[in-house]
C-alpha cells in the first residue's frame, strides 16, 4: 500500500536556497550581549582557567576587548567586577573607582557607541559570598536593597547605560528605580534578572568572578527550577517595578520558560546561556565530540527561537565571527 499524501514538507528542505528562504529565526552578532570580567589594574589581560577563551581584564584592556567585539557587531557588554577588598555588606561594589566603574569609563571613552550594562549583586563584592546582607545566619531581603540600589547608582554615574540586578532579592527593581529616579536618572534604564533559577550551571562563573558563597547555597533566594507558575509572578513584580527590559536564566533548561515569558509580556526579553552551558560546549567540543561552531550556533538558534530577543553569552565574539563569515 502507497501512503500517497499531497502533504510533503520535505519539498522545501530539499536545496540550500529553499531552506534558507523559509528560516523563521535568524541569528545575527546584534543578537549578543559579551560579558566581561573586570579587575583593577593596567595592562592585564589573564586568561580565565574555568571559562575557556575568557580573560580577567583591567579597565583599559576592557576597553580594548569592547572596541574588538564591537567592530564584529556585537553591540553590548555586561560587565563584572572583582574587586580589590570585600567586606560584611559589599561596599566596595559602590566604589567610584572599583573595577566596573573604571571599565564602564574607560569603554564609553574608547567606543562611545557600545552600550554599556552593569550587573548589579553583591556576592563579588561580600567577604561570605552571598547576594545579600546576613542578618541572624540568613540573607535578609529588605537591608539588602539600599546597598544594591548604591551600587547601581555608582554605575550609572560611572556611565553606565543600563543596569541588570541579578541578586534576586524582592523589590530590588523598585528600590533601584526609586534611586536613579531621585538622582535624576529617570531615563536609565533597568534590564532585570527576572527569573533567575538557582543551580548547577553557575559553577565555572563563580570561579571566574570569586563569587562562590562561602556557607550555605543561594536557594533561599534563587528559584527552584522545578517551579515554572512562579516565574509569572517574578514577571508581574518586575513590570510593576518598572523593568525596561527582563531576563531568564540559564537559558539552555530553561527554553520553555522563555517562550512562556516571550509570550506574556510586550516587554525586551534577554536571555544568559550561562558558565555552565558555555563549558559543557567547550569540553565536548575539545573532546572531539561536538563540532563546536555547529553546536554552538544551534544552541544560540534555540535561545533565539525559544523567543530571547537578546542573548548574554561569552560565545558572542566567535559566533559573531562565524556568523560573519557565513
Ligand atoms: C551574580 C551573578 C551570577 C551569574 C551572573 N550574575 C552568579 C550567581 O548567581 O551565583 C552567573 C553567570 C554565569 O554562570 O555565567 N549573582
Amino acid at each position: 500500500m502507497s501512503f500517497d499524501t499531497i502533504i510533503r514538507p520535505r519539498r522545501l528542505r530539499a536545496t540550500a536556497a529553499l531552506r534558507s528562504m523559509f528560516r523563521e529565526v535568524h541569528l545575527s552578532p546584534a543578537d549578543f550581549i559579551y560579558p566581561l570580567f573586570a579587575v583593577p589594574g593596567h595592562g592585564v589581560k589573564k586568561a580565565i582557567p574555568s571559562l575557556a577563551g575568557q580573560f580577567h581584564l583591567s579597565p583599559d584592556m576592557c576597553a580594548e576587548v569592547a572596541a574588538e567585539v564591537h567592530a564584529l557587531g556585537v553591540p553590548a557588554v555586561i560587565l563584572f567586577g572583582l574587586p580589590e577588598t570585600k567586606d560584611a555588606t559589599g561596599s566596595s561594589g559602590a566604589d567610584p573607582e572599583g573595577p566596573v566603574q573604571a571599565a564602564t569609563r574607560a569603554i564609553k571613552k574608547a567606543v562611545p557607541d557600545m552600550v554599556v550594562i552593569t550587573d548589579v549583586c553583591l556576592c563579588e563584592y561580600t567577604d561570605h559570598g552571598h547576594c545579600g546582607l546576613i542578618h541572624n545566619g540568613k540573607i535578609d531581603n529588605d537591608s539588602t536593597l539600599p546597598h544594591l540600589a548604591a551600587q547601581a547608582l555608582s554605575h550609572v554615574q560611572a556611565g553606565a547605560d543600563m543596569v541588570a540586578p541579578s541578586d534576586m532579592m524582592d523589590g530590588r527593581v523598585a528600590a533601584i528605580r526609586a534611586t536613579l529616579d531621585s538622582e535624576g536618572f529617570s531615563d536609565l534604564p533597568i534590564m532585570s534578572y527576572t527569573v533567575k533559577y538557582s543551580g548547577a550551571f553557575y559553577g565555572p562563573f563563580r570561579d571566574a568572578a570569586g563569587s562562590a558563597p562561602q556557607f550555605g547555597d543561594r536557594r533561599s533566594y534563587q528559584m527552584d527550577p522545578a517551579r515554572r507558575r512562579e516565574a509569572f509572578t517574578e514577571l508581574d513584580l518586575d513590570l510593576a517595578e518598572g523593568a525596561d527590559v527582563v531576563m531568564v536564566k540559564p537559558a539552555g533548561p530553561f527554553l520553555d520558560i522563555i517562550r512562556e515569558v516571550r509570550d506574556r509580556c510586550d516587554v525586551p526579553l534577554a536571555a544568559y546561556q550561562v558558565s555552565g552551558e558555555f563549558a559543557m560546549l567547550m569540553a565536548a567540543s575539545q573532546a572531539g565530540l561536538l563540532d563546536e561552531r555547529a553546536a554552538a550556533l544551534e544552541s544560540l538558534i534555540g535561545i533565539k527561537r525559544a523567543g530571547a530577543d537578546v542573548i548574554i553569552t561569552y560565545l558572542a565574539p566567535k559566533a559573531a565571527r562565524w556568523l560573519r563569515e557565513g
